[in-house]
């Protein structure tokens, strides 16, 4: 599929076919998201995967609230039938950054302008949501609610240094499933593009900047 069609494509779809994935896909999904990029190539990600009937209820049972499963969110969710956790490990990260090649950081966090660890992670979930619409599937990235992360630390044996950024539902998408359009509509360039200075909103459409100079010969 075209790059710009999968970018097109995109859109969080919350309602499943109840049908097992072939896991040489679900293997290409990871696969692209470990192809993000990560601040000092430090890679403290890490992604648990649920692909069978037991391991999905019981990621469902501890990462939602007791009283969860009947509302239509849930149920349409609870058919798709992978749940990628994403973590991050903000200790890989501090970690990395006290290393010789990166002197001048310290392993303390006030010095980090923003999570890295989380930004990281995120970009590699939106790798495999792009990568599932490639595949001709269908994929939802959602919170997991932080009162719920420690039950499923317990339940997966996941260590305290990683905490979940999010999951993704994997899966083929309902004969009849369309994704509601955003309630808000999305912003446009006009809207949140300030060029050269803020306050000029929007970019130019169209051949209005110079062509790029062609790249010296090697
Ligand atoms: C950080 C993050 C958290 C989100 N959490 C949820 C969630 O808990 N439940 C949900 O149904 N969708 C969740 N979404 C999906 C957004 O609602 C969705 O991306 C947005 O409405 C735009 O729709 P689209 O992605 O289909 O274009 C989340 C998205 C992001 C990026």
């Amino acid at each position: 599929m075209e790059f710009r069609q999968v970018i097109r494509r995109r859109r969080m779809v919350r309602d499943y076919e109840q049908r097992p994935l072939d896991t040489e896909v679900v293997r290409r999904v990871l696969e692209a998201g470990l192809r993000a990029p990560s601040a000092g190539f430090t890679q403290g990600w890490a992604f648990l995967v649920c692909d069978t009937p037991q391991t999905v209820a019981r990621f469902w049972a501890a990462a939602t609230p007791p009283a969860a499963g009947t509302d239509r969110w849930s149920q349409g969710m609870r058919r798709a039938p992978v749940v990628v956790v994403a973590l991050s490990s903000k200790q890989a990260y501090l970690d990395r950054y006290a290393r010789a090649d990166k002197s001048g950081a310290d392993r303390g966090e006030a010095a980090w302008p923003v999570p890295y660890w989380d930004v990281d992670t995120g970009m590699a979930a939106l790798l495999m949501l792009l990568s599932a619409v490639d595949e001709g599937l269908a994929a939802c990235f959602f919170g997991v609610p932080g009162e719920r992360v420690d039950d499923l630390r317990g339940e997966f044996g996941v260590p305290a240094t990683y905490r979940p950024v999010g999951a993704v539902t994997l899966g083929h998408p309902a004969a009849d499933a369309r994704a509601p359009a955003p309630r808000r509509g999305r912003k446009g360039v006009d809207d949140v593009v300030h060029h050269g200075h803020w306050g000029r909103t929007g970019y130019p459409a169209g051949n209005a900047l110079p062509p790029p100079r062609a790249e010296p010969p090697r």
